[in-house]
C-alpha cells in the first residue's frame, strides 16, 4: 500500500486530499499542527469508512517537530511513497511592499518557504526508499513572475510582499529540487490548488477543496513518464494546466 504524508491536512484543501488519496487506496498520514484536531479529521474519514488513516503532529514551522514526526513515521515505515507540501499561511493584510512589517514576511516564509524546506529535508532519506518518490508543493498562481509582469493578467493587481513572493520563492526551490533528481525516480512539482473556499481566504475562493484537492492528487499519481519540475496551475492557463515561472 503507497504511503503518503500531507501537512495541514485536518481541514481544508489537505483534508480532502486526505479523502481522495484514502480513496484510492493510499495509507495516509494526517499531518496537522495540533495533534487534538489530526485526531477529529482522521476520525471523520474514519467514520466514513476510510480507516487506513493516522494523524502525526507536525507544525511545519517548528524544527523540533517537524523532528519528532521523522522520528514517528520512522517507527512505522521504511520508506514514504508521497510528500505533500500543503500547509500554508496567508499572513496579515495588507501586505504592502513599502509599509509591510518584516515579521510578517517573516512568518509567512517560515512557514510556507523554510518550513517546506526543512520537512522535505527531513523526510527525504524515506522518500528515497520508495521505488516511486512523490513530492507535490503547494503553491498559488499568485507565485508567477511572469504573469505578475503582465497588465492583463486577471491577477495583476492581486500583489503583496509576503504571501505570493513566499510562493515564488517556494516554486524556486522546486525547480532547483527537481533538478537535482532530474536522473532519479522522484517526480518533484509545484501545484496550484485554485481559488478555493476556504478558512484561508474566508470562503471567498470561487473553487471547491474537491477540484483544488483533485489537482494536487493528479501530480501525486502521475507514472515514471510524468513530468517533474514543473508549476502547474489551472487558473493561470486553463488550456495546458502549466503556468510561466
Ligand atoms: N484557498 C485558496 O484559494 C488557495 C489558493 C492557492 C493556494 N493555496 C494554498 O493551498 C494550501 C492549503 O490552503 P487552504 O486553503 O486549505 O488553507 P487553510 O484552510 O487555511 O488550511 C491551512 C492548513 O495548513 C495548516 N497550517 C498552517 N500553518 C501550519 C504550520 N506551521 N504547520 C502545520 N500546519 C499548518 C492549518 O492548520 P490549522 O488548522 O492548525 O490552522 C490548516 O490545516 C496552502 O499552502 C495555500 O497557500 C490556497
Amino acid at each position: 500500500m503507497k504511503t503518503v504524508l500531507i501537512t495541514g491536512a485536518n481541514k481544508s484543501i489537505g483534508f480532502e486530499a486526505a479523502r481522495q488519496l484514502l480513496q484510492q487506496g493510499y495509507f495516509v498520514y494526517l499531518g496537522s499542527r495540533h495533534l487534538q484536531k489530526g485526531w477529529e479529521a482522521a476520525g471523520k474519514l474514519k467514520a466514513e469508512g476510510l480507516n487506513n488513516v493516522e494523524a502525526i503532529q507536525i507544525d511545519v514551522s517548528n524544527a523540533k517537530s517537524i523532528a519528532s514526526a521523522r522520528k514517528e513515521l520512522g517507527k512505522k515505515l521504511q520508506s514514504l511513497d508521497v510528500l505533500i507540501n500543503n500547509a500554508g499561511i496567508r499572513g496579515a493584510v495588507p501586505q504592502t511592499a513599502s509599509t509591510v512589517n518584516i515579521d510578517v514576511i517573516r512568518e509567512v516564509f517560515d512557514t510556507n518557504f523554510f518550513g517546506v524546506i526543512e520537512v522535505t529535508q527531513t523526510f527525504l532519506d524515506l522518500l528515497k526508499n520508495s521505488d516511486a518518490p512523490r513530492i507535490v508543493n503547494v503553491t498559488s498562481g499568485l507565485a508567477s513572475l511572469t504573469l505578475h509582469s503582465d497588465p492583463k493578467w486577471k491577477y495583476y493587481s492581486v500583489k503583496g510582499a509576503a504571501y505570493g513572493p513566499s510562493k515564488s520563492a517556494l516554486n524556486a526551490y522546486t525547480v532547483v529540487l527537481a533538478y537535482e533528481f532530474r536522473n532519479t525516480k522522484f517526480k518533484v512539482n509545484a501545484v496550484d490548488p485554485g481559488y478555493t473556499a476556504t478558512d484561508f481566504n474566508d470562503h471567498r475562493g470561487t473553487g471547491s477543496v474537491e477540484d483544488a484537492a483533485k489537482r494536487i492528487v493528479r501530480y501525486v499519481t502521475i507514472g515514471e513518464d510524468g513530468p517533474t519540475g514543473v508549476f502547474f496551475s489551472d487558473d493561470n492557463n486553463p488550456e495546458t494546466g502549466v503556468s510561466p515561472w
